[in-house]
Order: C-alpha cells, then sequence, then structure tokens
C-alpha cells in the first residue's frame, strides 16, 4: 500500500489535510480580485496551499485561470518573464488556441514553441534577440491582461522575495504599475523570508506598498490533524488514539512539514496493536539525527555570544532573559551582548519574537537540547 505522507514536495488531495478556511478565504479573495500577500515560516505549506486551491478551482470548474509560478532561483528580470511566460500553458491545453485569443496583445516577440516530452503539452520560451526586458514584460503583461478580459485570472508568484534581489533597475516599479491596471487578476504573492516579503509590501519606499492584502499562513490546528491522521491509517486496519496523534502533534510544535515527515516513517513501521512509545522515540530521533550534519553546520557558524544567548533561551523558555541571574548561568556579562545577539538571531530567522523568543525550527531545537545536554 502507498504511503499516503510526502515532505520532501508539495502535497495535495489526500496527503493535505483540512485548511478549509484558508481554502474559502483565499477563493473569496481570487473571486474578487483582490491581490494577496501569502507568507509564513519555511515548509508551513504555502506552495501546497496554492496547489490545493488551484485544483479545487478546476474541479468545481470555475471559469477561473490558474497560474502557479515558481520563481525560486531565478535572479533576473529576464528570469521572471521567461518562468512566467512557461506558465502560461497553464491557461489552456492548446496553446495555439491560447495564443490565438491574445494575438492582438503580442506586437514585437517571438515566441518559441516546443513540445514537452514529459509531459506531451506545449512549452513556450520567449525569445529576447533584439527586444529588452522592458518591451517583453509589458507585452507579457499586456497578453495576461488581453486574457482576463474574456476569463478571470488567479496569477501566484511563489518564492516572491527573489524580486527583491534582482539588479534591474525599476523593475518593481514597472511591474506594479501594470498589476495596478489588471482589474480582473487576483496576484497571489507567496514567499518565505518573512522580514524580506513583508518589508517588501509594509514599506512606504517600496513598490509594493499596500499592494496586496496581508495573508499570514499559521500551523495546522491539532483537532484537524486527529480525523486526518486516522482515516488514512485506517487503511492500514491501523487505529491511532486520539491522545497519541496529539502526542506526535505537540512533539512538532504543529509544524506540517515535520508532522508528516513523522508520519511517513511510522507508516513504515510494522503495527502490531498499534504503536509503542519505543517506536515513537525511534522515529522522533531518527528525523533530529538526519538533520544533524546541517544543524552542526548552522551551529558552527554562530559566534560565541549567539551560541550563549540561544542556550539562555532554551533554559528559561524564552522569557526573562536579562535577568542577572539567567545572564550570569550562560556567562554572559551584558544585556547588551544579548540584545545584539538576539536581533542577529531573529534576522537568521533562527528564532522568532512571539511575546517570549523562540526557536523557530523545532527540530533544530531538539538537536540543540541533545547537544547541550539540557
Ligand atoms: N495542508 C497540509 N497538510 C499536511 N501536510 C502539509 C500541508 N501543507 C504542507 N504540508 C507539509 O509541509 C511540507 C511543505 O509544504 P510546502 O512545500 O507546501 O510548504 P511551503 O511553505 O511552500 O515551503 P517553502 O517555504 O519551502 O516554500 C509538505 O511537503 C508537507 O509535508
Ligand atoms: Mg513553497
Amino acid at each position: 500500500m502507498k504511503n499516503p505522507f510526502a515532505y520532501s514536495n508539495y502535497v495535495i488531495g489526500e496527503s493535505f489535510c483540512n485548511r478549509k478556511k484558508e481554502l474559502s478565504e483565499l477563493l473569496r479573495y481570487i473571486k474578487g480580485s483582490q491581490n494577496v500577500l501569502l507568507y509564513s515560516h519555511r515548509r508551513y505549506g504555502k506552495s501546497s496551499l496554492i496547489r490545493q486551491l488551484f485544483c479545487d478551482i478546476k474541479e468545481k470548474n470555475l471559469n477561473i485561470g490558474a497560474m502557479h509560478i515558481e520563481l525560486y532561483g531565478t535572479i533576473s528580470e529576464k528570469d521572471f518573464i521567461t518562468r512566467t511566460f512557461q506558465g502560461l500553458n497553464q491557461l489552456e491545453s492548446n496553446f495555439e488556441r491560447l495564443l490565438k485569443s491574445v494575438s492582438s496583445a503580442i506586437k514585437n516577440i517571438k515566441l518559441n514553441l516546443s513540445i514537452d516530452s514529459s509531459t506531451g503539452g506545449t512549452l513556450v520560451s520567449p525569445s529576447f534577440e533584439a527586444i529588452n526586458e522592458k518591451i517583453m514584460l509589458e507585452e507579457l503583461m499586456n497578453i495576461l491582461s488581453k486574457y482576463s478580459q474574456k476569463r478571470k485570472l488567479v496569477i501566484a508568484f511563489d518564492e516572491f522575495q527573489e524580486v527583491a534581489n534582482y539588479t534591474e533597475e525599476g523593475f518593481e516599479k514597472r511591474l506594479r504599475s501594470f498589476i495596478q491596471q489588471h482589474s480582473n487578476i487576483c496576484y497571489l504573492f507567496s514567499g518565505s523570508q518573512q522580514h524580506l516579503i513583508t518589508e517588501m509590501f509594509n514599506s512606504n519606499n517600496r513598490a509594493f506598498y499596500k499592494l496586496a492584502e496581508s495573508f499570514p499562513l499559521g500551523k495546522i490546528e491539532t483537532k484537524n490533524y486527529i480525523p486526518w491522521v486516522q482515516n488514512l491509517f485506517s487503511r492500514k486496519n491501523v487505529h491511532l488514539p486520539a491522545e497519541l496523534i496529539e502526542e506526535i502533534v505537540a512533539k512538532f510544535e504543529n509544524h506540517p512539514m515535520y508532522i508528516q515527515n513523522f508520519l511517513f516513517h511510522l507508516w513504515e513501521k510494522p503495527a502490531k496493536k498499534g504503536f509503542s512509545p519505543d517506536i515513537i522515540n525511534q522515529v522522533e530521533n531518527a528525523i533530529v539525527e538526519k538533520r544533524s550534519l546541517e544543524h552542526t553546520i548552522l551551529w558552527e557558524t554562530l559566534s560565541i555570544n549567539q551560541k550563549k544567548t540561544l542556550k539562555l533561551i532554551l533554559l528559561n523558555n524564552g522569557a526573562n532573559l536579562f535577568n542577572a541571574d539567567s545572564l550570569k548561568s550562560v556567562n554572559l556579562k551584558t544585556g547588551s551582548l544579548v540584545t545584539r545577539a538576539l536581533s542577529s538571531l531573529i534576522k537568521k530567522e533562527i528564532i522568532v519574537k512571539n511575546g517570549n523568543y523562540q526557536i523557530q525550527d523545532v527540530v533544530f531545537k531538539k538537536w540543540l537540547q541533545k547537544t547541550l545536554s539540557l
């Protein structure tokens, strides 16, 4: 029987747990052509949510065209344009028909079409010969605008924070000016480097200032995990008690990727009458062990004061870090050293401030506890 759990890529369908509220809220934004900024820490499920949403749109036969553009790894405006062009084939299975419907918007550019040998679909790439990026972007945006006149569109730019690193002068501004004119398109910007992406949309000196509704994506609630996990394990004729699922979810602080990771390995274990605490611990330790090299390398990049500050956070559950006794317990001489270390650790997204200071990655936290013998 195929393992229904997966953790190295996006998940949809049976592997996708709940998110009902988020799906219906996003659909409402799409119908109203309201742009959205979807952001979270890494691996909370943004791309999965977008994919599931687009599947629902298709299944419900809503007359909305949907494009998911993955911007990770793009380093220039040219890459952005190429990826977006490549995404056009998600709108229509018959690409020639799509081109015909928007032909009046294509004036200066030449498109190269080829067959994708893996899917049999059409691959499109723009030819940049003798045409600069400005004209290319304009034509691309005209194509989208033209298409959206006959059918509502939602365009998800995933890992949108990459755009902030492009060096082309004025790209964000030019992109914004087109987006603002597209009244029948919902742009869904998604990203995981929180400080970068929220800075792009929340600072009044940036081009995307207030261009989208903020949509922070949280973790998945424990009560939603229970029926989903029970249902999938019931296929193996294994009944997982609610208390055990609660324990697993709590172990990984409701982090979607780690919980799938855990359940994937648990699925592979032989279950006689359920799973013993030994097996649960084994699976947990294996997950921590697997990331141990990565965490050792991360640890070695930190300064001594940052290391002490991490220990301070763990010893004090992230609160009262500036007490004389707390400082003394980790041999930190002054509070200003802690302030500086906290600020760098936040910038590196190793910790977050959520009332108290917390280690962002729960598996890194477990590794630290083990390594520091806490
Ligand atoms: N709704 C969900 N139900 C169950 N597991 C989920 C769900 N969403 C995400 N996951 C788990 O989290 C993993 C990461 O999901 P996804 O790639 O969608 O996250 P992301 O936020 O886009 O990550 P990144 O920050 O790397 O872009 C998935 O492989 C899956 O294991
Ligand atoms: Mg993603």
